[in-house]
């Protein structure tokens, strides 16, 4: 049987920002395990991961430069940090509406505008976890839905402009998935039942899911793969109008 239908990672250096937990800790994970070398960015650093405020534009030049200084490459970048604040509209902070746009939508620019940098002479792969909020909105995250929406933006100006070079970009529109976001914003309850509801399969997805994902858009031989978006959603975009108006039903608490 043919094991390399898509190619193999030989010396790839990815980078993996949100990498400390959720679909980030399993995207470093998955990346190793298929042969490349994953170095994380996140808040606090650990084993593989450098302390990197992705919404900070200077960190996250410093932090590729390191990697680059460190292993001399740079192939893939994972921009997967991601935070959320509910709320509607009128009930949202300058602070927080910042915090949201810079980690889910300002950072994937600055990897961007870092990161091309070094992929100019090889060649490389932009992935960025978006979200089924890429496409469409869930209720009462405004902030969120923007900066997904943007992100799916970005995924296409990156295929268009940088094509040429060999450096493509890929969207992944993730459905719900067993992770601490999940786990803190929908608790047990009516929520997560109606996001577990809104998938066809039945269920969340689990990180290594989505990371999968992840390793396939950016393995080499997925090469004409750019510029679009992989739905790893478990079906929920098929039909989530219903979702949205289930959710929709249950009262607000702002
Ligand atoms: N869990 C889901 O259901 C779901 C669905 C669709 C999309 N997503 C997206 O997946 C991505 C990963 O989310 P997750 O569910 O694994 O969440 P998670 O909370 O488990 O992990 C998010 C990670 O991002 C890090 N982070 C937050 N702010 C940061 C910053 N300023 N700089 C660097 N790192 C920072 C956190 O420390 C954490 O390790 C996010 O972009 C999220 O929007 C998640």
């Amino acid at each position: 049987m043919d094991h390399d239908i898509f190619g193999r990672f030989d010396g790839h250096v990815a980078v993996i920002t949100g990498a400390a937990s959720g679909i980030g800790a399993a995207s470093m994970e998955l990346f190793r395990r298929a042969g490349a070398i994953a170095v994380g960015f996140d808040l606090e650093a650990g084993p593989d991961i450098l302390s990197v405020d992705v919404s900070d534009s200077e960190a996250v030049e410093r932090g590729l430069a390191e990697v680059v200084d460190r292993y001399g490459r740079l192939d893939i970048v994972h921009g997967n940090a991601g935070i959320n604040v509910p709320g509607r509209a009128h009930s949202i902070s300058d602070a927080d509406y910042r915090r949201v746009m810079g980690v889910c939508c300002d950072a994937n620019f600055y990897l961007v505008r870092s990161g091309v940098r070094y992929m100019r002479e090889r060649g490389g792969v932009f992935l960025f976890t978006a979200s089924m909020c890429g496409i469409g909105a869930t209720p009462r995250s405004p902030i969120y839905n923007m900066a997904k929406h943007a992100v799916v933006g970005l995924t296409r100006s990156v295929a268009l402009d940088y094509g040429a070079q060999g450096i493509r970009a890929v969207a992944l529109l993730s459905g719900p998935t067993h992770t601490a976001m999940v786990d803190s914003l929908w608790p047990e309850g009516e929520l997560r039942d109606i996001l577990v509801g809104s998938t066809s399969v039945g269920r969340l997805s689990q990180p290594e899911e989505q990371a999968r994902a992840a390793v396939f858009a950016a393995l080499p031989g997925s090469s004409y793969l750019t510029g679009g978006v992989i739905n790893v959603d478990g079906g929920a975009t098929a039909g989530w109008n219903e979702m949205a108006s289930r959710m929709l039903q249950i009262k607000a608490p702002v």
